[in-house]
Formats: structure tokens, sequence, C-alpha cells
């Protein structure tokens, strides 16, 4: 079973609209969706903004969909000058930039407990998501997405998660998806249309180009489907 989230309806809707054999269920306040999507078995689910609606979200489609993939799919900010309006940022791991115990000697972004800042996405997904959004023609770029529960727009916190991550794209929910599926031993990635420069300039502003980004995601999600 493939487990599919975004976080607002923009960026499910059209996966929702093309499902199949659907039943719908609603636990802890999101409707989860299962049902055939691309001739897959999949639950697809809008689970709200920031990484405590994406992290529960995540745990329920394992433990009662019994997913065995995650996909991450939606728009974010742009933290590299590879990636413009559209383009499609790819996971090669994510990490949650807001996690800072360094005051007590660790490295900023560190997850304690489990001790590690980077969480790795699943090689093999993301080589077929790159191929995936290539065949569609998109501008795509691997590397790390980096998750907190702040909306990036400004050039000082931008500068912050490149300095501290190398990450090319920001937003508010892989982070916490990527640290639910490596406690659970679960294989995700995170699929990522740019909708703004996370900066707060004009020239790349998201209220203009979400529904654009969130529709890039989507085709890229359902050419995926095809490959796997
Ligand atoms: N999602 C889309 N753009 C974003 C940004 N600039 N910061 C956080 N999340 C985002």
């Amino acid at each position: 079973m493939i487990g599919i989230i975004g976080a607002m309806q923009i960026e499910v809707e059209a996966l929702k609209a093309r499902m199949t054999d659907i039943k719908t269920e609603n636990i802890s306040g999101i409707e989860f969706v299962s049902g055939k999507l691309c001739g897959k078995d999949a639950v697809v689910a809008q689970c709200g903004i920031g990484k405590v609606f994406a992290a529960l979200c995540a745990q329920t489609m394992i433990l009662r969909y019994n997913t065995d993939i995650l996909i991450n799919t939606g728009v974010a900010g742009s933290l590299s000058t590879s990636l413009s309006i559209g383009d499609i940022a790819v996971s090669t791991a994510c990490v949650q930039h807001d996690m800072d115990t360094s005051p007590l000697g660790d490295p900023v972004g560190l997850l304690s407990g489990i001790n590690v800042i980077e969480l790795p996405a699943d090689a093999e997904l993301c080589d077929k998501i790159c191929e995936s959004a290539e065949g569609l023609g998109i501008n795509t770029l691997r590397g790390i997405i980096a998750s907190g529960d702040c909306f990036v727009s400004s050039s000082e916190k931008k500068k912050y998660i490149v300095d501290n991550f190398g990450a090319i794209a920001c937003e508010m929910e892989g982070g916490a998806i990527a640290h639910v599926c490596y406690v659970n031993g679960v294989r995700y990635a995170v699929i990522r249309s740019i909708s703004d420069s996370a900066d707060g300039s004009a020239h790349m502003d998201y209220g203009e180009f979400i529904g654009l980004a969130a529709e890039r995601s989507t085709n890229v999600v359902t050419a995926l489907l095809d490959r796997l």
C-alpha cells in the first residue's frame, strides 16, 4: 500500500479526484481516502500544516493502512539558485531545521533519541521520481529538504538553513514524515514543486504560484505511480 500525504487541499485534491474504489475514513480529524490510484493500492490524506499533523498522519497510515511506501507531495520554498518556480525538488534526505539543542552541546538539527540529523530518503524511489519529473520535462534537483514549523520568508532565515544543513528547499512537513518513517523502517520520499523564493521577494510569490506548483508535484506523483 502506498501512502500519499499533502498538507493542504490544493496539494491532494487532484489525486483524490483520480482515485477509484474509494473508502473514506476520518481518524484524529484527518480524512483518509483509500482505493486505487493509477492502478495501485493507495491511501491519500490532507494532513494539515506543520510537523505534528504530518507525523500523526504518517503514523496512522503505517499502523492503519499498512503502508510500505510514504510519499510527501506539495509545494516548497527554493533555497537553491538552481530551483525556480515550478521546478521539482526531490529528497536525498530530510532535516528538521527548527530542532535545536545546541545549548546542550549538540549539533544544530540533531534529533535526540535517534541521534541523527539527516533522515535518508529511499534512493530507488527517488531515482524513479527524478525519471518521472524529467520525463515530464520539468527541471529537477535532488538534495536535502529542510522542514520546520515556520514559513520561511527572509534572506536571514534562508541563509541559516542553507549554511547549517545545505538544503535545497524548505517546507513544513517532510522532515516529520521522514522521522516517522525512520523509526518505523518505512521507505519514503518527498516531492516538492517550488512555489516561492523563501525570502519574501515579490518576483517569486507564493500566492501567485502555489496552484502551478501543486499541480506539477501532483503530476510527478501520478507519473511515479506508473513506474512502481
Ligand atoms: N511551503 C512553500 N513555501 C514555503 C516556505 N517559504 N517556507 C515554508 N514552507 C513553504
